[in-house]
């Protein structure tokens, strides 16, 4: 280069800089090589698996002859096992209440119940969720699994969270569609490397248990413009909000997800409004549920077959199963009570009265 600068790289340089090129390029291979597995392997597929694990156990435990007998019923006797049925959580995680669900089913209406919520511990705050208003942030755990985590610090409150457990294993049990919740131990640790302040200081209030819900890749906003829904599974979903006061359902918040062509329920945090002012929740027994806005009040929802599906089957058991998943440690001190249990108790007295009440049932109130 003649009247030109030559720059000359120093020998020790050039080594140096092709170990750098060489580990860039092993990260860039490693991170397209997990995205080709995760595409090479969707959730169907390891549902496919997990159900046909789940049929072994199941003809194991119950005998040849009963799952015979079972499969020969006709389908209606089976609980909510139509269409938007989940019998196994999304992303191909089989829970260990589920296999035990499948295993002691039997022909009839039997709700599918959680024994446990798993607990996980957090290990990344990956991604704030901005479209959510308590801020829900992404999380990974150490099942390296993904979820959807809503903070105890967040200015919502820990009912909200209650509210997520209750009502989203209601809506389990009774055969809805609601992704895995597990609790998610976070420590506040993980907090001093998120450089975003508001974050950065809901992190560090929410040390302890959060909520997490099973997240759900690639998913989309259920649009009723667009999308379609059966009248029985809007009368379903109908039902299920308006038995625990949902506001949070309306064509403007759907709170609706649709991911493998299949509808799943989210965000539960606004049911059980009684719970804030426990002195005047007698009021709200038979308070009736508006479902003008309601997403699919324009499906035709059939709920006087929701009400006969579903009444019968949330009673004080169903009931006292899903209040004793929520942790005591988002119970205790709640004014008005001496501990976790009395709480529990108050939720499932007053839930069984809405039951039996059913004046709320859109159509029947009035
Ligand atoms: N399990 C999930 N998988 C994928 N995306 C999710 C999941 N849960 C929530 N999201 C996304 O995060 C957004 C916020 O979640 P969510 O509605 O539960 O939060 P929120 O703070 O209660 O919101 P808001 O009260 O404003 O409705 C959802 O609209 C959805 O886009
Ligand atoms: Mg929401």
């Amino acid at each position: 280069m003649p009247g030109g600068t030559r720059f000359r790289l120093c020998p020790p340089v050039v080594p140096l800089i092709k170990i750098y090129v060489v580990k860039v390029g092993v990260r860039f291979y490693k991170n397209e090589a997990s995205q080709r597995i995760r595409a090479a392997t969707p959730p169907a597929s390891l549902n496919f698996r997990a159900s046909v694990i789940l049929r072994r156990v199941a003809i194991g435990a119950m005998g040849l002859e009963r799952v015979q007998r079972r499969l020969a019923a006709p389908a209606e006797l089976c609980a909510g096992e139509g269409e938007g049925r989940q019998t196994a959580p999304p992303c191909g995680r089989l829970s260990a209440a589920a296999a035990e669900g499948a295993a002691t089913r039997r022909v009839g209406p039997v709700p599918m119940l959680v024994r446990v919520l798993k607990k996980v511990i957090a290990t990344r705050y990956v991604l704030a969720l901005r479209e959510g208003g308590s801020l829900p942030g992404l999380v990974e755990a150490d099942d390296l699994g993904m979820y959807v985590v809503k903070f105890i610090g967040a200015g919502q409150g820990r009912k909200t969270l209650v509210a997520e457990v209750v009502a989203g294993e209601l809506g389990r049990a009774l055969g809805l569609p609601v992704p895995e919740l597990a609790l998610v131990e976070f420590d506040a640790v993980i907090a001093r490397g998120e450089p975003d302040q508001e974050v950065q200081e809901l992190l560090k209030a929410s040390g302890g248990l959060n909520l997490g819900m099973d997240f759900l890749p690639g998913s989309l906003g259920f649009d009723p413009l667009t999308f379609e829904a059966d009248p029985g599974f809007a009368g379903r979903v109908l039902w299920f909000d308006a038995l625990t006061g949902n506001v949070d359902r309306s064509w403007r918040n759907p709170n609706m997800l649709l991911w493998h062509g299949r509808p799943y329920l989210i965000d539960h945090g606004a049911t059980l409004i009684f719970h804030h002012n426990w002195s005047g929740a007698d009021r709200f027994v038979g308070r009736a549920y508006d479902a003008a806005d309601h997403v699919l009040s324009g499906f035709s929802p059939d709920l006087a077959a929701a009400d006969e599906a579903f009444a019968p089957l949330v009673d004080e058991g169903l009931l006292r199963s899903v209040v004793g998943l929520v942790p005591d440690e988002w119970l205790v001190d709640e004014p008005g009570f001496d501990a976790p249990e009395d709480v529990r108790e108050a939720y499932v007295r007053h839930l069984s009265a809405r039951v039996a009440d059913r004046s709320w049932l859109p159509g029947v109130a009035g």
